[in-house]
């Protein structure tokens, strides 16, 4: 175990070097009107898990049953009890400069039962109030309904595996937007759908902890498609003409380089896309599964003895109403993966994996050890990639960023990381890509699922050993707080120019 880290570890730090070569920081400003912001969402920060008329949730249920599946077996359960703190929060918002902040609403905080006949005053209250605080702080909200706690009552009933869910998630967005529909006009469905069904449903390692590998993952995946496609239209009906806002959903994906030319690497690398952004992405936009997932699902199930696809197929009037269910893109994005074929993989357990057929080099963000590993490059190559493939759509960067242990608030390598990863978005903009946005990930450190609070990706520090939550911040807040104003490549030469105009 010791040994397979060590040799990984090395991997990692001797591949990096190599790809950072010649690299130019952008020197030109951000457009005006170019949106800079952090995030959060519920679970990882609001705390106060149980109070005022809180229901439970999937992630309240995983860690407080199997607490040692957290890598310090901690909880958020207080997090940073952004719930008694949002004004904290609002105000290092403020003080950072930022010109959104992207936070989701815990569905069991407003609707404790899942369900939309019962709502919890104090649930509402708490968003309206924050909704209200970023408001007076010229603010603007940018809100995803789902970032991964489901109602634990409709778990219990088969959670995202079954087509219930599909009016539930109707119901609860219709919901959020009579509460604080007037206030928001950026909505966001889902966030990374990869990771709720991948992982909850498919290796079974996040909340729910469902073990059904290339079968699970498809069929969640199918209805929280079509579940974003009922928000979008109950949008588009009932609020859109009177709310004037935009709705989107959150899709994450790193960028995958070919690890050589060869036509069997270059060809790997196109199917692995399909599978780690097309799945999600093609049904919104071109309205179906990609192909190559149609294809090699099909036939990797029959020699497995299925009798249909394990992949579940989309009826035409189904196609017809999840195609161009988007207004704009939010994008997660940390890192670049490599990507390598290999042979076909043997006829055994199903999963995404073999499906996919091919081998990933990871060089960026790998657990503990490969996340130091920053890929600038891959940014720029990806926007310009996504424009190309999704319509040529509006882009907003909704997460990107770096974690370390959190044990300095002297952070050079997350300032590094922005100011490379802008640069390069930068780049895109000039390349005719229609970035609007970035959201760095995250405000401040927090709940990081099963990292627990070993893996910091915050801004500002938090303290957690203090029943005040302090936030302090790091000192890659300062450059964040420039970066909308100046050059990315002004980093130090400012500094000098002020002090001269002091001294004169
Ligand atoms: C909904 O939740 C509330 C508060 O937990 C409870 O009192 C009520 O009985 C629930 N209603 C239904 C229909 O389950
Ligand atoms: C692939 O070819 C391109 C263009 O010829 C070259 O720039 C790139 O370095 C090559 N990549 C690899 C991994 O050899
Ligand atoms: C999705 O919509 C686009 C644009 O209207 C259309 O060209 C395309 O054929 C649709 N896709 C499917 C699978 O029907
Ligand atoms: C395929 O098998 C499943 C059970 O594994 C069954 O429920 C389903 O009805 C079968 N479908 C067809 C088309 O035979
Ligand atoms: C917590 O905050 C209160 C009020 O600002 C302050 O009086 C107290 O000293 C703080 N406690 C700690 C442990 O920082």
């Amino acid at each position: 175990m010791w040994l397979g880290k060590y040799i990984l570890f090395l991997l990692c730090y001797s591949l990096a070097p190599s790809l950072a070569d010649d690299e130019v920081i952008n020197n030109k400003y951000f457009p005006d009107d170019f949106m800079f912001g952090s995030a959060s969402a519920s679970y990882q920060v609001e705390g106060a898990w149980n109070e005022d008329g809180k229901g439970e949730n999937i992630w309240d249920h995983f860690v407080h049953t199997q607490p040692e599946l957290i890598a310090d077996k901690s909880n958020g359960d207080i997090a940073c009890d952004s719930y008694h703190k949002y004004k904290e929060d609002v105000a290092i918002l403020k003080e950072m400069g930022v010109s959104h902040y992207r936070f989701s609403i815990s569905w069991t905080r407003i609707l404790p039962n899942g369900t939309a006949d019962y709502i919890n005053e104090a649930g509402v209250a708490f968003y309206r109030n924050l909704l209200n605080e970023l408001k007076s702080n010229n603010i603007t909200p940018l809100v995803t309904l789902y970032h991964w706690d489901l109602p634990q009552v409709f778990q219990d009933q088969g959670g995202w595996l079954d087509d219930f869910m599909i009016e539930r998630f109707g119901d609860y967005a219709r919901t959020c937007f009579q509460l604080f529909g007037d206030n928001v006009k950026y909505w966001l469905t889902f966030n990374e759908v990869k990771q709720t069904c991948l992982l909850g449903y498919g290796y079974g390692t996040f909340a729910p902890g469902i073990q059904q590998p290339g079968v699970g993952d498809y069929q969640c995946t199918h209805r929280v498609l079509k579940s974003h496609a009922r928000a979008y239209h109950i949008y588009d009906d009932e609020f859109r003409s009177t709310q004037e806002g935009k709705i989107s959903i959150v899709i994450d994906t790193n960028w995958l380089e070919p690890e050589s030319n060869s036509t069997e690497d270059i060809t790997a690398t196109h199917t692995k896309r399909q599978f780690q952004f097309g799945w999600f992405a093609n049904p919104i936009f071109h309205g179906d599964y990609p192909e190559i997932m149609k294809t090699r699902i099909a036939m990797r199930s029959e020699l497995e003895g299925f009798n249909q696809s394990r992949l579940p197929e989309f009826t035409q009037e189904e196609i017809d109403y999840i195609n161009g269910t988007y207004d704009y893109l939010g994008l997660n994005t940390y890192s670049t993966s490599i990507i390598k074929a290999i042979p076909e993989a043997d006829i055994g357990v199903p999963s995404w994996d073999s499906d996919a057929g091919v081998f990933r080099i990871p060089i960026g963000r790998l657990g503990r050890f490969c996340h130091r590993l920053v890929v600038p490059w891959g940014m720029r190559k990806l926007l310009n990639w996504l424009k190309e493939n999704y319509n040529d759509v509006d882009i907003i960067i909704t997460e990107s960023g770096y974690s370390d242990d959190g044990s300095s608030l002297d952070d050079p390598r997350r300032t590094s990381y922005y100011q490379r990863y802008l640069s390069n978005v930068r780049d895109a903009i000039d390349d005719g890509v229609k970035v609007f946005g970035y959201t760095a990930w995250c405000l401040m450190d927090n709940f990081e699922w099963l990292q627990g609070y070993t893996q910091r990706f915050g801004l500002y520090h938090v303290d957690f050993n203090s029943p005040n939550r302090t936030r302090t911040p790091k000192s890659s807040v300062a450059f964040y707080k420039k970066s909308r104003y100046l050059p990315l490549s002004c980093r130090y030469m400012c500094v000098r120019i002020k002090l001269v105009l002091f001294i004169w």
